[in-house]
């Protein structure tokens, strides 16, 4: 398999050197089909993550065919990807991290295809013209990495004692499917997973289908509405599973790894309650499935708001509950459209559990906000500083997208935006964010402006200026 990626290496690595001049000799030759492609971006241009992504092309649908055991640590899959062309393409790229790459096929013809670091590109046996829809399949085995984050944390395949914990916030998703990884693409997803039977194989969406035959159980997850793709999770595993229903009989399916069970019962069983006071404050569920995963992947200290179903190393508080829960509005949902617009994600989930603890008796968004200006919300005086080291909306590296100006300044610029139009005004703008830019992205211009319309003749750029972009703890709170 390797050394039928270096062969093909060589064909594929000269084409975007001649493609205007080979398109118009096959034109002259009458072969060409008219088409003059050049090949598309290996990135979309994300100010920290420049590799992450491809251009000339948009992913309607996913259907990922895998099979995974365990013991053997090895992974085989079949990734066919619907998209579109937005220009006139003689090339694309995906983002693959890892793994064998066996046969890529475009519209059921064999492709030339080649490797480098993250990107396969692939060349189709003649250009697709822009506007056309494309189907890619790639065949693809072998032992999937999980990979550090420019912060230090691990994400991509996480092994766990009996099986794997998928996570991909920021990259980690190209380590186990082939993609447009960038959450400015959503698209639709068809997961079918089999494993050793006896495991239970938990993604996002519904649950289809589940058959057992050979000793193999197969697992048909569905995902409807767009979905980003580090929202794609996918649990391998021995679970206690749960099937409920939420108001208006919304389905919830929980997965627990059995040793977390008795602890996270009580917490998960208020998913309902969160879920029905979340859409008084922030609309209607954006998704047709809710629920949760629990599961332990070795020093996994983080949870993520994967799209319908959040994953919790252990079992969550009610705090976290509702901060993963509330991302299922701002960020799954409405999903940024570069990693620098992560404090749309976590400096809305981040007030919402303010609005929270104010909505049940606790302490009140203003307190919450009063304490963080005065350094006195965190128990050391490090911890309250931290907050103040960069703009929410400019984090000064990758490896600070989820520091804490983006969490909690970014929390305080929802708060300002409260004092500023009211309590009333900013209940409509929460809404009519997640309204607005439901199943899409935004990024923080769009915001600033949305609030603009929604309240004129404020002083937003003193806002803007001191919360959003300016340097250092401002000096009004
Ligand atoms: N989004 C997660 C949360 O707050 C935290 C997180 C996990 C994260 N991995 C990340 C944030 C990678 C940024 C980048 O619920
Ligand atoms: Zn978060």
């Amino acid at each position: 398999m390797v050394s039928r990626d270096r062969r093909i290496a060589g064909v594929a690595r000269s084409v975007p050197v001649v493609p205007a001049l080979f398109a118009c000799l096959l034109v002259l030759t009458g072969c060409g089909g008219g088409v003059h492609g050049t090949p598309g971006g290996s990135g979309v241009r994300d100010p920290y993550f420049p590799k992450a992504g491809n251009g000339g092309y948009d992913v309607s649908h996913y259907g990922l065919r895998l099979a995974y055991d365990p013991d053997a640590h090895h992974l085989t899959g079949t990734a066919t990807l619907t998209a579109r062309a937005t220009q006139d393409l003689s090339a694309f790229t995906l983002d693959l991290l890892g793994l064998e790459v066996g046969k890529v096929t475009v519209d059921d013809e064999v492709a030339r295809f080649n490797r480098a670091g993250q990107e396969l590109t692939v060349r189709p046996g003649r250009d697709i013209g822009r506007d056309e829809t494309f189907r890619v399949s790639v065949r693809y085995s072998g032992a999937p990495e999980t990979v550090t984050d420019p912060d230090g944390s691990r994400e991509g395949w996480l092994r766990t004692a009996d099986g794997v914990l998928a996570l991909g916030e920021p990259t980690g998703s190209m380590t186990w499917f082939p993609g447009n990884h960038h959450p400015s693409d959503k698209a639709a997803y068809d997961l079918s997973v089999t494993v050793p039977r006896g495991l239970r194989a938990v993604s996002n969406g519904e649950l289809r289908g589940e058959t057992t035959a050979r000793g193999r159980t197969t697992f048909v997850w569905r995902t409807s509405e767009p979905m980003a793709s580090y929202l794609a999770t996918l649990a391998i595993g021995r679970f206690d599973v749960s099937r409920s229903r939420a108001g208006g009989g919304l389905p919830v399916y929980t997965a627990v790894d059995p040793s977390e069970a008795a602890a996270s019962r009580p917490v998960l069983g208020r998913i309902p309650e969160v879920l029905r006071w979340a859409e008084r404050r922030f609309g209607p569920y954006p998704f047709s499935t809710a629920g949760a995963i629990v599961d332990h992947a070795p020093d996994l200290g983080y949870a993520l708001e994967t799209q319908t179903r959040p994953v919790f190393p252990g079992a969550p508080d009610i705090t976290l509950l509702v901060h993963e829960l509330a991302h299922q509005w701002y960020g799954d949902s409405v999903s940024p459209e570069s990693w620098r617009d992560m404090w749309l994600n976590e400096g809305f989930a981040t007030y919402a559990e303010w609005l929270w603890e104010e909505d049940h008796g606790g302490r009140s968004a203003q307190e919450a906000f009063d304490a963080l200006y005065s350094g006195e919300y965190f128990a050391t005086a490090e911890a309250g500083e931290a907050v103040w080291a960069f703009p929410p909306a400019d984090p000064p590296s990758a490896a600070r997208i989820s520091d804490p100006p983006v969490y909690w300044r970014g929390a305080m610029v929802l708060h300002k935006v409260r004092r500023t139009v009211g309590d009333e005004r900013f209940r409509a703008i929460l809404k009519g964010w997640a309204a607005e830019y439901r199943h899409g992205n935004a990024d923080t211009a769009d915001f600033t402006a949305y609030v603009e319309r929604r309240a004129p003749g404020k002083d937003w750029a003193g806002v803007w200026d001191d919360w959003l972009y300016g340097e250092g703890r401002p000096e009004r709170p």
